[in-house]
């Protein structure tokens, strides 16, 4: 069992620095839903499938996350709030390589 840490920052401003386990095969969006850092229903709304934005990150520190896929980037050219370093939280595996991240949740598009 191996940890890193990951800061969050939620919807309201509030920072949360969370451990993230990195051998459950977990992604940044069911990290945030696991500690419910977003209410329910406003976060992960397509199950993770790149389909719906709704787990809109900005990534705020300088970690080398893996390439956009087509699916995401379609999906984030038709999303609001998005800013150069927006990213998709399900598409971002928690891999030990993110010890220390530093993300804040885009804002909720409902
Ligand atoms: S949960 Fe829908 S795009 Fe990430």
């Amino acid at each position: 069992m191996s940890d890193i840490k990951i800061k969050i920052t939620d919807r309201e401003g509030v920072l949360h620095e969370v451990d993230a386990p990195t051998d459950m095969n977990m992604n940044l969006m069911e990290l945030v839903r696991s500690y419910e850092l977003a209410p329910e229903g406003t976060i992960g709304v397509c199950g993770g499938m790149a389909m719906c934005a709704s787990c809109q990150c900005y990534v705020k520190s300088d970690h080398e996350l893996p390439e956009k896929s087509y699916e995401e980037d379609a999906m984030l050219a038709e999303a609001f709030y998005v800013e150069d370093n927006s990213r998709l939280g399900c598409q971002i595996r928690i891999v030990e390589d993110l010890e220390g991240l530093e993300v804040e949740l885009a804002p909720a598009e409902l």
